[in-house]
């Protein structure tokens, strides 16, 4: 369901992008800090930085006052939702905002349950974060609803596609999937999943939290029914978003105050919104714009489907992937010479189209924590753990110490990737 045009041929050349990014100026130890930390949180380029400050400045508010700053508060959330909306392919009537995912999916998934009848089941999976597994188990247990988790093959971490569909069956009410794992990379083949969900009569939700800062992701071209994902995972400020289809959102019944406004998306977002990590939101999509438009006359038969600000989004995010899976190989090899380590998930450097740069390793004979202090003390921001990918880290047999997690970014180097590795070898070796 991938947009082939967008994605250059050849690596692009993403190194200017770096000059955007105040934290990179950090030393630690008389060292450049390097962030590999992604996954958990991506750093925010100075766009983000000033229009959140201007926001506080200049239109500091709550909505729908008579006077100027109300006004321009109501402004900036129209902007974002059409920023939103233009980054992942619809409406700008089909973003709701919160203050994180794992948030609106506990609302919403409430939402659905209302109309959902014991007996009913819903498809979950091992390879996903727990916000794309508890709310399903919550509303499961609430309402006599059968959850089904869907296993993997543990050799590459990939979901048991065969299994998925056999889990898929006329009494599936909601197969919620993760388009790439926050763990160990996977990306899924979501557009499959959605037509299978969609030929069984279920609603298609998919978790998008960990995909969004690594590609491209249309909405109406995967016709899933509801995807998340979170701005701070792509730039942005710390902010859940939620695509819902018009029709889906429309139908549901959400849990809000009396004189709020029942109008679709309004009637999702309870209570005052977080302004000025809207006008963040915004400045991170200005931010992505700006590498789109260094690409964005590379050949009129780019992104030839999408016209405006879509199709320059739709350039960068293919842009950041070609950069990305470069990294993504770079990794993989110099991790495949680190002794007595195992890497989890897809290994070859031939299967970068298959997942992000995102990597999940142990040592033998040391502790995850360990090699992330090792790496800390190098300067290096990594993390250890379950991330709350709690299933796949039991499934593995990696509980409770879980594993350390690389996670690049578009703004990271081979440079980076080689401090990195030295740390890991001279641990190894010790
Ligand atoms: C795949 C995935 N889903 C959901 C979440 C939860 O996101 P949030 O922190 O916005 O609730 C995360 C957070 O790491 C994640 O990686």
């Amino acid at each position: 369901m991938l947009d082939t045009t967008i994605i250059p041929t050849t690596a692009p050349d993403l190194s200017g992008v770096r000059q955007y990014f105040p934290s990179f100026e950090q030393q630690i130890n008389g060292r450049p800090i390097v962030f590999f930390d992604n996954p958990g949180g991506t750093q925010v380029p100075q766009q983000v930085i000033e229009a959140m400050g201007e926001y506080m400045l200049y239109a500091n508010a709550n909505t729908h006052g008579a006077f100027v700053t109300s006004q321009r508060t109501d402004l900036i959330i129209d902007e974002a939702r059409a920023a939103m909306a233009d980054l992942l392919n619809c409406d700008a009537g089909e973003i709701v905002f919160g203050p994180n995912m794992t948030t609106l999916a506990f609302a919403v998934s409430r939402a659905i349950a209302r109309d959902l009848h014991a007996g009913d089941e819903i498809v979950v999976t091992t390879l996903d974060h727990d916000a794309n597994i508890a709310p399903w188990r919550a509303i499961a247990a609430d309402n006599e609803l059968v959850v089904r988790q869907v296993d993997i093959d543990p050799a590459t971490c990939t979901l048991r596609m065969d299994e998925l569909r056999a889990a898929i069956t006329d009494r599936t009410k909601i197969v919620a999937v993760g388009y790439a794992s926050n763990a160990v990379g996977t990306i899924n083949d979501v557009a499959t999943i959605v037509k299978w969900a969609h030929e069984a009569g279920a609603l298609a939700w998919i978790d998008a939290v960990q995909y969004a800062p690594h590609g491209p992701i249309d909405v109406a071209a995967l016709d899933c029914d509801f995807l998340t994902c979170s701005a701070y995972k792509f730039f942005g400020p710390h902010l859940g978003i939620l695509y819902g289809k018009r029709e889906r959102l429309a139908a549901l019944r959400p849990y809000k105050v009396r004189p709020a406004s029942d109008a679709v998306p309004d009637r999702f977002e309870t209570g005052t919104l977080p302004h000025e990590l809207l006008a963040g939101l915004l400045g991170a999509v200005d931010y992505l714009s700006l590498i789109g438009n260094v690409y964005a006359n590379a050949g009129p038969e780019v992104a030839s489907g999408y016209s405006g600000r879509r199709r320059v989004l739709k350039i960068a995010m293919g842009a950041i992937l070609a950069y990305e899976r470069t990294l993504s190989q770079y990794l993989l090899t110099a991790l495949s010479m680190v002794p007595r380590s195992t890497l989890y998930g897809l290994k070859s450097p031939t299967q970068v189209d298959r997942r992000v740069p995102t990597v999940a390793l142990t040592i033998a004979g040391t502790t995850p924590r360990a090699l992330a202090e090792a790496l800390a003390n190098a300067g290096i921001c990594a993390w250890d753990g379950n991330y709350y990918a709690l299933e796949l880290m039991e499934r593995l047999g990696l509980e409770p110490d879980g594993a350390l997690r690389l996670g690049l970014a578009h703004y990271n180097t081979t440079e980076e990737i080689d401090r990195c590795v030295q740390v890991l070898n001279e641990v190894a070796r010790a």
